[in-house]
């Protein structure tokens, strides 16, 4: 069974965080959630006030409140923990989606800083050549963080910007989210149908 690793930072998107991991648990696949602290404030922030800090209470309260029909296919690993098989090359995921990424996070993993479980995580993913999504998010952009992402999708990671689009005529914020999502399950090979492609303007 195919291993997903969603990572969590703290950039604003949590809304993307959501909808993705609502979408891996439907597959048959095992999904492991990493949440950096930042993370936590942003989730709670922007989609539950009542979002807890503890990763136990974290993964109850999801089960609960998500929509996730497979919550057996779902673990969390804490950031703070060097421990977890995650955090090994002989147990690597097959994939590792980072949704969404603040510059920080996407500034320590092209230098190769390993100093929590998420920035060894992309350490191990890149060395043992898995495929690696990020979906960085703040605005305007810096030459750091241009240079940072440059040097990051030369390393292989694909980069997918929470960009959405409007070609779609989005008609609520949820359809703005589906799209974004939609379009890392596309660079997964992932089926779906949460928007339609584009066939031409008529
Ligand atoms: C509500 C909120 C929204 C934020 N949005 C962004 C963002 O969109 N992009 C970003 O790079 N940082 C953003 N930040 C700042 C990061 O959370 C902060 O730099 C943090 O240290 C990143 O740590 P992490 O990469 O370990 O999650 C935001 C912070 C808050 C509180």
């Amino acid at each position: 069974m195919e291993k997903i690793l969603t990572v969590i930072t703290g950039a604003s998107g949590a809304l993307y965080a959501k909808k993705f991991i609502e979408i891996i648990n439907k597959l048959d696949k095992k999904q492991t959630i990493i949440i950096s602290n930042p993370g936590k404030e942003v989730l709670k922030h922007e989609l539950n006030d009542k979002f807890p800090r503890g990763n136990e209470e974290i993964l109850s309260f999801i089960k609960a409140e998500w929509d996730l029909p497979r919550p057996n296919l779902l673990e969390i690993a804490a950031v703070d923990s060097f421990n977890s098989p995650v955090a090994s090359g002989s147990n690597a995921a097959d994939f590792m989606v980072v949704i969404p990424c603040t510059m920080g996070s996407a500034a320590r993993f092209a230098q190769g800083i390993s100093t929590n479980l998420i920035e060894r995580t992309f350490d191990v993913m890149l060395k043992e050549k898995k495929k690696i999504i990020i979906v960085p998010r703040e605005c305007p952009l810096n030459q750091i963080h241009l240079e940072n992402l440059l040097k990051l999708s030369q390393l292989g990671v694909d980069i997918i910007p929470a960009m959405p689009a409007f070609y779609q005529k989005p008609e609520s914020i949820s359809d703005l989210g589906d799209f974004l999502v939609g379009r890392v399950l596309d660079h997964l090979g992932i089926k779906h149908s949460l928007y339609k492609k584009w066939n031409g303007s008529k």
